[in-house]
């Protein structure tokens, strides 16, 4: 018998803690800032309508469906494209690696709030003092033994949290998705009270147009979509595989893609009325002081934090403490579908596939602990998010969309009949779309089909093929070939030759 969510309330949090994460936090603002500002809105919103949340009624669907965890799942669509079910986990699993090292400099700096050890040039203690970074890729240098500890506590949380699958997982995300909702609005109302609050929300929202002309900036839209959904990953798919057979597939895929992306925008008002202030208070331009990825939460955050006139420490720690809880259930989200991929089809015990997995991503993780390390994690995460996720993306499209038909869940029912009769599907149903209309209180039309067949398969195809020509002229990021070579393509042919191994391997009855 399958475990299954005990309440509605237990798998919608479960499915927004997994989509909300620090990418929210300092994903989304920057991105949004380094394409066009309030313009961005605009392809975002495009990427949502049009491919975010089809992908995540899709997702939803199928898991719910076929009830059973991503791989087997789009297996059931024709037996090869279990390959893509596990490539999607793992490259969840490659970014679940680095996000956990990132979780783990929370700790840390959660540990300096208490007597803003950052000092006054938060830029030095970041790079030079905490992370030891080195000069180059290439040049890995010791391991930062406070961050591997604190990568050692995130696991075991992580782990802790799933111990017994969605069991645990339903009662821990009462806790993980409404902590954090309730520091961001703390930090929501500290921030735009502060004095030159308005000159940040200015420059985050104010729109420049002819960014919508270049194509960064779409590709940005729909990588972002993809990343902050949590679609792609096989995430979505095995989470409403655990849902009773009385369920709303399309309402739930709306409130979730709505709740996730309220919580972005509401989290750029946090960081830009913040980084308004800091602007007023050093008299630096508001471009000045905006900082990418890292730098925003443990530079300019921490800054802005030592400046604040009273209970600065209470904010350093609500802020890190928010970062974590945001964090964790994103990451184990990721762990429970892959553990719960490797128990459905090699009947693996639940406590080995956790530890398993936990050791497996730690041990991996040690490299971005190195004095390398963010170098690493910056190839890394570019991309398992364009060559990764969105490949995924776009392949589950064409799976879905042509070869979804009812004649290939024949075997499916005949195999399920005894124990799933709940799921006996009228013989009119061919289409996905018309099943998750038919487990639905509002029904989608026709708009669905084309966005997975035709609309998101060539924007998303039309991305993919410019990127690859854009790595195959210069390397990202100007690291050299070989870093590239060394961090992107190598790890992404590991993750095909892995996922196509895993297929091969006979499923345990
Ligand atoms: N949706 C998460 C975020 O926006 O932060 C991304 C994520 C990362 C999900 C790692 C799952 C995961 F394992």
């Amino acid at each position: 018998m399958r475990d299954i969510w005990e309440s509605r309330t237990s798998f919608v949090l479960a499915s927004i803690g997994s989509a909300i994460g620090l990418g929210n936090i300092w994903r989304f603002p920057y991105v949004c800032y380094a394409n066009g500002g309030g313009a961005f809105l605009i392809p975002y919103l495009v990427a949502l309508l049009t491919a975010g949340i089809p992908l995540m009624i899709l997702e939803f669907s199928l898991g719910h469906r076929i009830s059973r965890p991503a791989p087997l799942a789009l297996g059931h669509l024709k037996k090869g494209f279990e390959v893509l079910g596990w490539f999607a986990l793992l490259v969840g699993f490659g970014i679940v690696t680095y996000y956990a090292v990132v979780m783990g400099w929370c700790f840390n700096y959660l540990k300096f709030s208490f007597n803003l050890a950052w000092g006054t040039d938060t830029q030095a203690f970041f790079f030079n003092d905490f992370l030891k970074l080195s000069d180059s890729p290439m040049q890995i240098g010791g391991i930062q033994w406070w961050i591997a500890l604190a990568l050692v506590l995130t696991w075991v949380c992580v782990i802790a949290a799933i111990w017994k699958g969605v069991k645990t997982v339903g009662k821990v995300v009462y806790f993980t998705v409404i902590i954090p909702w309730v520091i961001l609005i703390v930090l929501v109302i500290r921030g735009i009270t502060l004095p030159g609050a308005i000159e940040g929300i200015k420059f985050y929202l104010t729109p420049d147009f002819s960014a919508l002309l270049n194509y960064q900036v779409w590709l940005a839209a729909y990588s972002q979509v993809f990343f902050s959904l949590t679609i792609g990953f096989g995430v979505q798919i095995t989470y409403a595989s655990f849902l009773p057979e009385k369920a709303d597939v399309v309402n739930n895929a709306f409130l979730v893609s709505f709740a996730n992306n309220a919580t972005s925008f509401i989290g750029g008002f946090a960081v830009f009325s913040a980084l308004g202030y800091y602007s007023s208070q050093s008299g630096l331009p508001v471009s000045e002081v905006v900082q990418s990825g890292p730098q925003l939460a443990f530079v300019t955050y921490p800054t802005i934090i030592s400046m604040l006139p009273i209970a600065a420490p209470v904010f350093g720690v609500l802020f890190f403490i928010m970062l974590l809880t945001l964090g964790i259930d994103s990451a184990f989200s990721l762990v429970e579908a892959g553990a719960a991929s490797i128990i459905d089809k090699f009947k693996v015990k639940r406590v080995h596939a956790n530890i398993g997995f936990g050791i497996l991503a730690l041990v991996i993780g040690i490299i971005y602990t190195t004095r390398a390390g963010l170098y690493w994690l910056d190839i890394v995460d570019y991309f398992m998010n364009n060559f990764g996720l969105l490949v995924v993306g776009l392949i589950q499209c064409f799976a879905v969309g042509y070869f979804y038909s009812f004649d290939d869940m024949k075997d499916f029912l005949a195999r399920k009949a005894g124990d799933r009769s709940i799921f006996s599907i009228p013989a009119k149903i061919v289409k996905l779309r018309e099943y998750a209309n038919s487990k639905s209180d509002f029904s989608i039309g026709v708009w669905w089909d084309f966005c997975v067949k035709y609309l998101t398969p060539v924007v998303v195809g039309s991305l993919f093929i410019i990127n690859v020509a854009e790595r195959i002229k210069s390397a990202y990021g100007g690291y050299s070939r070989i870093a590239e070579f060394l961090g992107g393509w190598v790890v992404i042919i590991l993750f095909i030759a892995v996922a196509v191994i895993l297929y091969k391997k006979k499923e345990k009855e």
